[in-house]
C-alpha cells in the first residue's frame, strides 16, 4: 500500500517525537510537508527529517498540497482554528493533547469533521499492550468489579518552565497540570473504567508563577460506583505517574513517568486466586510499549480499514469534560455531574469559567505568568 502523506504543523519539542516515530514506519507514512511560523526551526526540522515541502503558513500549505493526515503539534490555543482548516481541506487530523481549550472549541472541531476527514487526539498511553489487555480483562470481568482506583500525576516543573510565552495561561494553554499533564493518566483511567458520573475537586496555585493551577485533587465517581482519587501536581520532587485499580480478585498498578512498557505494570492477586490472575495477566505480555508510534500504527490501521481512528472524538470529549468538571467543581465548590456543563455554563467556554479564585492576586514568584519580571 502507498504510504500515507503526512504534514507536521508546529516543529517544536513534540514534533521531534512525531518525526522520529514516523521514521520507524516508512512503509506506512512519509512526511511530505512541515509548517512553522519560525523559519529557523522549520528549516532545521525539515532538514533533519528530510521533509521536501516547507511552509510558514498553514493555509498556504493546505493550498499547495493535500496531505492524508495533518499532525497538529502546535500550542493548544491554535488547535481549534488549525484543526478546522485542515478538516475543511479534507485532511484527517491527529492533534496533540489537549485537543482544544474548552468544550465549546472541541464541539466546533467535531462539527467540522466529515465522513472521511476525522479528528483524533494524541493520548498515547492508551496504546501500550497492557492497557489494551487490561481493557479486555475489565470488559470480560475476569478480575471482577473495580472497587477503588488511584490516578496520580505527581510531576515537578520549576519556575523557569513557565517562561515559555504560552505556558501558564488559561487563554492559550487552557489550564495547568490538570489540563496539560494529568490529562494523560485521567484519559487512560477513563479508557479502562468507562464513563465517569460525578466529581468533587479542589485546585490551587500554590507556588509557581502561573495564572493557572499548579495542583488539583479530585474524587471521581464512575457509573458503576467505583471512586477514584486523582491528584495532578507540578510541585512533587519525586515524580511519578501512577495508576492503581483494586478489582475484586487483583490489584493492578502502573508506575512510570512519561511512558511505559510491560515492566512498569504489577499485578497482585487476592490470596486463593493466584493462578487464575497470573494466567489472565500473562496473556497480555509482549503487547508493546505505550507511545506515539503505537498510536500512529493504530491510526494507519484504522485508515486502511476505513473506520474512525482512536482516540475518537467521543472518548476525547469524555476526558476533556472530566478536566472541565474538575475546574468547575474546584472553583464553585459544587459537585459536578457528567453532562451538566452545557453551553450556558461559563466553564463550557473557558476552563476557568468566570475566573480562577486567585485571578486578581499576585503570582507567588517574582516571575509573572507571561514569563517576564513583574
Ligand atoms: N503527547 C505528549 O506527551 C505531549 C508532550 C509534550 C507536548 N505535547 C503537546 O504538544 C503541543 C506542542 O507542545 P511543544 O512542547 O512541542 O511546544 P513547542 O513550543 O516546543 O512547539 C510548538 C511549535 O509550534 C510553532 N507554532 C506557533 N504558532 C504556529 C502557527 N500559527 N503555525 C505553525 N506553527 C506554529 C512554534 O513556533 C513551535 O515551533 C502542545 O499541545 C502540548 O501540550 C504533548
Amino acid at each position: 500500500m502507498t504510504p500515507y502523506e503526512v504534514a507536521i504543523v508546529g516543529t517544536g519539542g513534540i514534533a521531534a517525537i512525531h518525526a522520529r516515530d514516523l521514521a520507524t514506519m516508512p512503509e506506512r507514512a512519509r512526511i511530505v510537508a512541515a509548517v512553522d511560523i519560525d523559519p529557523g526551526r522549520l528549516e532545521a526540522f525539515a532538514d533533519q527529517w528530510d521533509v521536501p515541502l516547507r511552509f510558514t503558513d498553514l493555509d498556504h500549505m493546505l493550498d499547495q498540497c493535500r496531505p492524508d493526515v495533518v499532525h497538529l503539534c502546535t500550542p493548544p490555543g491554535l488547535h481549534r482554528p488549525q484543526a478546522i482548516a485542515c478538516l475543511d481541506a479534507g485532511s484527517t487530523v491527529l492533534c496533540e493533547k489537549p485537543p482544544a481549550l474548552s468544550l465549546a472549541e472541541f464541539d466546533a472541531i467535531v462539527a467540522a469533521q466529515t465522513d472521511t476527514a476525522h479528528f483524533a487526539t494524541v493520548f498515547q498511553h492508551r496504546f501500550g499492550g497492557y492497557a489494551r489487555h487490561l481493557r479486555e480483562l475489565v470488559r470480560t470481568g475476569r478480575f471482577g468489579r473495580c472497587m477503588a482506583a488511584v490516578c496520580n500525576t505527581l510531576w515537578f516543573r520549576p519556575d523557569e518552565y513557565f517562561a515559555v510565552p504560552w505556558r501558564g495561561r488559561w487563554d492559550v494553554e487552557g489550564g495547568g497540570p490538570t489540563m496539560g499533564h494529568g490529562i494523560h493518566q485521567m484519559d487512560l483511567m477513563l479508557s479502562i473504567l468507562g464513563p465517569w458520573r460525578e466529581v468533587v475537586a479542589v485546585a490551587d496555585r500554590r507556588a509557581r508563577p502561573t495564572g493557572t493551577e499548579d495542583f488539583s485533587a479530585a474524587l471521581v465517581t464512575f457509573d458503576d460506583g467505583t471512586v477514584a482519587t486523582v491528584i495532578n501536581s507540578l510541585l512533587s520532587p519525586r515524580e511519578t505517574s501512577y495508576l492503581r485499580f483494586d478489582f475484586e480478585i487483583a490489584t493492578v498498578e502502573l508506575e512510570h513517568l512519561y511512558g511505559y512498557d510491560d515492566s512498569n505494570w504489577t499485578v497482585t492477586p487476592l490470596p486463593g486466586h493466584e493462578e487464575e490472575v497470573r494466567a489472565a495477566w500473562a496473556e497480555g505480555a509482549g503487547g508493546g510499549a505505550s507511545g506515539h508510534a503505537a498510536q500512529f500504527h493504530a491510526l494507519f490501521d484504522a485508515l486502511n480499514a476505513g473506520v474512525v481512528p482512536d482516540v475518537t472524538v467521543q472518548d476525547a470529549r469524555d476526558t476533556l469534560e472530566l478536566v472541565t468538571a474538575i475546574y468547575a467543581s474546584a472553583f464553585t465548590g459544587e459537585r459536578i455531574r457528567r453532562g451538566q456543563i452545557g453551553p450556558d455554563s461559563p466553564f463550557y467556554q473557558r476552563m476557568d469559567g468566570s475566573g480562577a479564585p486567585w485571578a486578581n492576586t499576585e503570582a507567588p514568584s517574582a516571575l509573572t505568568a507571561a514569563g517576564g519580571r513583574s
